[in-house]
């Protein structure tokens, strides 16, 4: 027989969570989390469902029904998205300007769509002219596009004139908004975002495990039309309407205490107010970035597309940026991430996110910073 492993009871290092995510959980979140389990078709869970919902859409800004959280991190609800919306043969535009818009393109193509693409730089935002030279050049069915890229700290301007372009072109829109959402402004119906999908551990500092999702009337009317059934069962909306619709019968069990959480995790945006949450964010965000650069380092985008929930930094010359960032988390127990893929090496990756989002973690990591500085013998 096998002997059980010599394991002590868990124990997880106390982390400042500061990087891309996920962002320090807000203790009266933590807190439901210890809550006692119900069933997932109690009505005591289906009233904490329905109040889930209504928040969602608080917080996505929009009046769509099919608001949902689903089971899975964000990846899942992202991949809800594309393989419910993508049939196979459709053609696909998807962003070449950072890590998540090549998650967008697999995924696509793991739906059955023919992707094309729509480029600008790591680092800089979609051009709206960029993308009607790709509609024109493609036309095609679905549209996806990043609205906070975590991999560049660049918020996309311009949503309203990419969404208007693809409806001209009778093309379906889907935002990645899990770096935006309650962190930075998003108005999903005022700026005609047709789908949106994000995650609990941003700016909402949740844990991960029940993401985001809405979908508005039109596309769902598309979804629930497809000639070919989705290839996932697990992630089929027109199944999981069969529990989180008006029927609230059985498809899987709801991950409950994920639930919980981000029902806590909406109700603190809801006390707080979505625009007075967004202000602290970019209040929070700016004090970061001033401090940084008194410390020598640039933002990489420009000022324009500065994403004020993460932050990307470009690294000082003669800085050794894995030196730094182990010195940070050898020594004052903070996460901080460096560049991905074409900014490998070249930036730094710095959260500002929800909880994380407040005085005392700013100034702590700062001064964090300078000493990291100054054991590489840069002097400030
Ligand atoms: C912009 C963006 N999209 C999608 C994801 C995927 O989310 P997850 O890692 O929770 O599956 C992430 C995660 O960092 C992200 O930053």
């Amino acid at each position: 027989m096998q002997q059980p492993p010599e394991t002590e009871p868990l124990n997880p290092p106390e982390r400042t969570l500061m990087g891309p995510g996920p962002s320090e959980v807000h203790p009266r979140v933590l807190r439901v989390m210890s809550a006692p389990l119900i069933g997932h078709l109690d009505a005591a869970f289906i009233e904490i469902m329905d109040e889930v919902q209504e928040l969602l859409r608080y917080t996505f800004q929009t009046d769509n029904k099919w608001t949902i959280p689903v089971s899975g991190t964000g990846s899942a609800s992202m991949e809800t998205a594309f393989a419910n919306v993508v049939e196979p043969g459709e053609t696909v535009l998807v962003p070449t300007n950072g890590y998540f818009g090549g998650r967008m393109e697999s995924m696509a193509e793991r739906a059955g769509g023919d992707v094309v693409t729509v480029d600008a730089p790591w680092g800089e935002p979609l051009q709206p002219d960029d993308v009607a030279a790709a509609f024109d050049e493609h036309d095609p069915d679905v549209f996806g596009f990043v609205h906070a890229e975590t991999s560049t700290g660049v918020l996309q301007p311009h949503v309203s004139e990419l969404t208007s372009i693809a409806h001209e072109h009778d093309a379906y829109v889907i935002a990645d908004t899990v770096t935006s959402l309650g962190g930075v402004e998003l108005r999903v119906d005022e700026w005609d975002i047709d789908v949106a999908y994000s995650g609990g551990q941003k700016c909402l500092s949740c844990p991960p495990g029940a993401s985001p999702l809405t979908v508005n009337d039109r596309t769902m009317e598309k979804v629930l039309n497809r000639d070919t059934e989705v290839r996932s069962w697990y992630l089929d909306l027109s199944l999981l309407e069969g529990y989180w619709g008006e029927e609230r019968a059985y498809h899987h069990t709801a991950p409950i205490t994920n639930v919980y959480a981000l029902r806590e995790s909406l109700q603190l945006v809801a006390e707080e107010g979505l625009e007075a949450r967004w202000e602290r964010h970019r209040e929070m965000a700016t004090k970061l970035k001033t401090g940084l650069e008194d410390l020598g380092f640039e933002l990489n985008p420009d000022d324009e597309f500065w994403l004020p929930s993460l932050n990307a930094v470009r690294v000082p010359d003669g800085v050794d940026d894995t030196e730094l960032l182990d010195y940070l988390k050898r020594e004052y127990d903070i996460e901080v991430a460096s560049g991905l893929g074409a900014l490998e090496g070249e930036i730094l990756r710095i959260g500002c996110m929800g909880y994380s989002a407040r005085p005392q973690n700013i100034e702590f990591l700062l001064a964090a910073i300078e000493d990291g500085l100054e054991a590489q013998g840069f002097d400030q």
